[in-house]
């Protein structure tokens, strides 16, 4: 552009990549925009004038992409050997994550899978809710068992379940009547409404006798009000809770800190991160199957709200996926199989609540569910578990899409209503022999097993990493090497 003088008054840049592209002309602000970002991608060279190697960040985010119950525990155990870091992020005494050590079975409700190794720091982030007497409880229990928890962090940003918690939470089931929840009762739901309603306390004040007090007293009043006004029950007492709370923060007082500098130091300085999710992605408090569903968010994103990191800080997104599906709790559930086949499937896999011992509904593999799962969190690989239960079945079902009225939808509902009155479409696969543990190649699975995990792997555009044949660490084919 030129004035009336004839003098140029606005420069436009004249950018040329490769001889094969069309040169693009455009005005500066846009031009220093693009050229900012490509110089940002331009590897910085050492004196000698080769490009340094791109920065580590073996960040891993472990995600359900079912009901919960995936075998996170597992997968996340399998993971954590090589690990030098295993991060909660999200959840609370809700979770039950079965690791099996030398034979032995440990549940862990709290405690993130990597307390196991005495050699990994295991962190609570601040994005769990710990109810500190399951937590010493856990400790102590482990300890007794000949593990050693030298290695625990615990966020001193998190949140505390307190007895008024778990209370409130059976009387709000309770009120619910048919339409209830099915929670795990363990005050989950009420200490995270409690935190966005800012009358929570945190484990900091648990180490502070006087901030414990002044902060405690007038929220237990409220809440007395509403557990005798409202429920009718008797109110609590605030001194045995005091003793008993400020007991445990004594017992955890070494273990506290601000865990998100710790995180981030260990990414930095590359060592490698492991982010354990608890639930699963139709549990998430957004995303899920809404009112039936946790007060977390279990999604690869509550990994950088729960333990203070960067979304540009994950490295990889490990779906873990059911080969079949199963949902503890009520609400809607299009593959659930109420017949025998179901039952058998639930005996054969011990389907039964880690946490509340309640028995699994189950039903077949359900891909619409599994697709939304990898587009929510961004799965770079799956994690198969649990394909020995289905062993010796004569026909295996997968749904890959529901059928409503008379539409064939390909995407997970937003109305558990309408999911309600879905019907799913189904692919049947033969069925397999009993699968060998000791497998380490994919070809040497049975040819029906490949084309089940073949359909998986086409029907959620992810590839698979890990297929789980068994309990035991010993009994996992890995296909693409995670850390
Ligand atoms: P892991 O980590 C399966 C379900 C409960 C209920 C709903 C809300 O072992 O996979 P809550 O107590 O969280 O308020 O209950 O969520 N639920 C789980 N289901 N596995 C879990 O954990 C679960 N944690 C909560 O059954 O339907
Ligand atoms: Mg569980």
């Amino acid at each position: 552009m030129k004035d009336q003088q004839g003098r140029r008054t606005q420069y436009w840049c004249h950018i040329e990549f490769k001889p094969s592209c069309k040169p693009l002309s455009l005005p500066p602000p846009a031009a220093y925009v693009i050229l900012r970002a490509v110089v940002s991608q331009v590897r910085p060279h050492t004196r000698e004038g080769r490009a340094q190697a791109p920065e580590i960040m073996p960040a891993v985010v472990v995600v359900g992409s079912q009901w919960g119950d995936e075998g996170k525990g597992k997968v996340s155990d399998y993971l954590a050997f090589d690990a030098d870091v295993v991060v909660r992020y999200q959840g609370g005494p809700n979770a039950g994550h079965t690791v099996v050590v030398d034979g032995h079975e440990i549940q862990l409700h709290l405690l993130p899978t990597g307390i196991v190794y005495p050699d990994k720091i295991s962190v609570i982030g601040n994005g769990v809710v710990v109810d500190p007497e399951l937590l010493v409880q856990e400790m102590e229990d482990l300890k007794k068992k000949g593990h050693d928890v030298r290695g625990l962090r615990i966020s001193s940003r998190a949140h505390l379940i307190m007895p008024y918690h778990r209370i409130l939470d059976a009387l709000q089931e309770e009120g619910l009547g048919a339409r209830k929840i099915g929670t795990t009762l363990k005050g989950v739901g009420p200490a995270y409404m409690d935190k966005s309603a800012r009358v929570g306390l945190r484990v900091a004040d648990l180490l502070d006798k006087e901030t414990f007090r002044d902060r405690f007293l007038p929220v237990l009043a409220d809440k007395n009000r509403v557990i005798q006004g409202f429920y009718g029950r008797e109110p609590l007492e605030p001194e045995p809770i005091i003793e008993s709370y400020l007991r445990c923060g004594e017992y955890l007082r070494d273990y506290v800190t601000d865990t998100s500098y710790l995180v981030n130091d260990a990414i930095r300085s590359g060592k490698k991160v492991l982010f354990e999710g608890a639930q699963g992605t139709l549990l998430d408090l957004d995303h899920g199957t809404y009112p039936y569903v946790t007060s977390s968010h279990p999604i690869a994103g509550g990994a950088c709200i729960g333990a203070g990191i960067g979304p540009n800080r994950i490295d990889k997104v490990i779906g873990v996926v059911k080969a079949f599906t199963s949902r503890v709790g009520d609400g809607p559930f299009p593959t659930e199989l109420r017949n025998a086949i179901g039952d058998s499937v639930r005996e054969r896999g011990h389907e039964y609540g880690a946490t509340t011992g309640r028995p699994r509904r189950i039903g077949w593999l359900d891909l619409v569910i599994v697709r939304y799962a990898a587009m929510l969190s961004g799965f770079t690989s799956l994690a198969v578990t649990r394909l020995d239960i289905l062993s010796n079945m004569d026909v295996v079902k997968v749904a890959y899409a529901y059928k409503h009225k008379g539409k064939v939808l390909r995407e997970f509902p937003d109305s558990y209503k309408v999911l309600e009155e879905c019907e799913p479409v189904y692919r049947d696969f033969p069925g397999w022999p009993d699968i060998d543990p000791s497998c380490r190649e994919f070809s040497g699975l049975h040819p029906n097993v490949r084309s089940y995990l073949e359909f998986i792997q086409e029907e959620t555009g992810v590839p698979i990493s890990i297929v789980s044949l068994g309990r035991e660490r010993s009994e996992t084919l890995v296909l693409e090497k995670v850390f």
